[in-house]
């Protein structure tokens, strides 16, 4: 049987929607190739979020066809996922070499359209129609042929696509309209995870805060902006959420450790879910909060949803179940008609959260969406100088937190061998923070309680001699 590479560029989602793929591969009798040279077919899993993931891609896949395809001209080669969505038939213009085009709704349709590739009964593919029911599609797990895990920890797709529009955002339409999985069919893939090992569980969306929700199609015109009414409104609801009950389906089931999420949307970050880290012990003391910008007149022409205070006021509310918590972010530099004014909102919200780590990006205009066509680009130099005084501030304020860290004694799961340095071990903290020890193998997977003694560069330390493993 033939063998793949598969290669993922972008979130978590993408790295999921691989790994399902290579699943669905084995089990039809694929081998899992270890780089594209020694591999029959290969396939790029995309992403358009920025202009610059595209251009690796795209630059990939044309060093892929010069070199692999012309010393051996059998090779499948195929884009999956966002960029695939949003380009389609294109990318087969531009690159002849490629075989197949595979949207974001049709990873599951891999084997088969290889197999016909393989057969003759098809020559190029490019699928990137809509499917019903395709949120549920994925769900097989990587498992060594065997019944242990990969690893302790597993990511499990709750939900697909976006309705919330935000006007930078290329995601509703690479991703499609919101449709949520039952919690029946995701807490049977958690156990069957369970079952095989499984310690720690992700539960992945694009907005899981919006998971079982549907909204009127109104919302999601471009522009709609709600009204700060609806949005108080929402924030205020006190109800039970759809994902605060799957939270506690998750929660129940036996032999779990731990449970994350991400990402969750700070406008339907409901008080339910704040107090959920205060019922639900396996929730681990950590949360992704996108906040994009500090300044109100930027996150409304984002079409966030909330404002700096109300954000701020959540993230006083999470420290407050928990001053523990840790709290990372997403922030975008230079976004039309950012001013240093406004930037200067940001630098402070930065220091106010006191944010353990921020993802910082600099604004990149994808086509098709609302923000692309907004007067008042900001100039390339700007968006640089900002950027690095953005992450200089993220830096200091994030290691002075993981500062605070050394001397504790504090709970990892063990991961596996370093990715630095794979003679030692590395696990995470329940606030999201790597640890690096000196153990061994037999230690992977379990949950140790170890003495911090020094801080890397967003990386704790502890000393092998004063574990406390048995
Ligand atoms: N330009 C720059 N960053 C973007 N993101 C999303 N769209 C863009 C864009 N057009 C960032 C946001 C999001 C993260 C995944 O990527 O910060 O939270």
């Amino acid at each position: 049987m033939p063998s793949v590479y598969i290669k993922t560029y972008g979130c978590q989602m993408n790295e999921r929607d691989s790994e399902a793929v290579a699943a669905q591969l084995v089990a039809k009798g694929y081998t899992l190739a270890q780089s594209e040279h020694v591999a029959d077919v290969i396939l790029l899993n995309t992403c358009s979020v920025r202009d610059l993931a595209e251009q690796k891609a795209l630059n990939k896949m044309e060093n892929v066809a010069a070199e692999v395809r012309r010393s051996r001209p059998d090779v499948l080669l195929g884009f999956m996922g966002c960029m695939a969505q949003s380009r389609g038939h294109e990318l087969i213009d531009r690159l002849p070499d490629v075989d197949l085009v595979i949207g974001t709704q049709k990873f599951h349709r891999t084997a088969n359209y290889l197999d016909d590739i393989f057969a003759g009964r098809l020559g190029k593919v490019v699928d990137v129609e809509e499917e019903s029911g395709s949120e549920a599609a994925i769900r097989e797990h990587l498992f060594n042929g065997t019944s242990t895990p990969q690893s302790a920890t597993a990511f499990v797709s709750i939900m697909q696509g976006c309705n919330q529009y935000c006007t930078f955002c290329i995601v509703p339409y690479t991703r499609g309209a919101e449709r949520s999985r039952t919690i029946p069919d995701i807490v049977s893939e958690c156990r069957e995870l369970v079952g095989r090992g499984v310690k720690e569980i992700t539960l992945l969306g694009q907005i899981v805060t919006s998971y079982g929700k549907r909204r009127s199609s109104s919302f999601s015109l471009p522009g709609a902006t709600p009204s700060p009414d609806t949005l108080m409104r929402e924030l205020q609801q006190t109800g039970k959420s759809a994902f605060v009950k799957l939270l506690e389906a998750v929660n129940d089931i036996e032999g779990l450790e731990r449970i994350r999420f991400t990402s969750p949307h700070p406008k339907g970050y409901g008080d339910d879910l704040v107090e959920a880290y205060r019922r639900l012990p396996k929730l681990c003391e950590s949360a992704h909060l996108p906040v994009q910008s500090g300044s109100d007149r930027i996150l409304k022409r984002m079409h966030r949803g909330y404002t700096r205070e109300q954000f701020l006021a959540l993230v006083g509310k999470l420290r407050q179940v928990n001053p523990e918590m840790g709290i990372t972010t997403d922030i975008i530099v230079g976004f039309p008609g950012e001013t240093d004014a406004d930037f200067e909102e940001t630098l402070s919200l930065v220091s106010e959260a006191a944010f353990d780590n921020a993802f910082v990006f600099k604004y990149s205009p994808r086509k098709g969406t609302p923000a692309a066509t907004l007067p008042d680009p900001i100039r390339q130099d700007v968006i640089e100088e900002r950027h690095g005084r953005l992450l200089e501030r993220v830096n200091e304020i994030g290691r002075e937190k993981y500062r605070r860290e050394v001397g504790k004694r504090v709970q990892i799961l063990v991961e596996g061998p370093s990715r630095k340095n794979p003679a030692r071990l590395e696990g995470r903290t329940r606030t999201n923070k790597i640890v690096i020890f000196e153990g061994s193998d037999r230690q992977r997977g379990q949950l140790l309680d170890v003495n911090v003694t020094r801080l890397g560069w967003f990386t704790l330390y502890a000393d092998a001699a004063i574990l406390n493993d048995e």
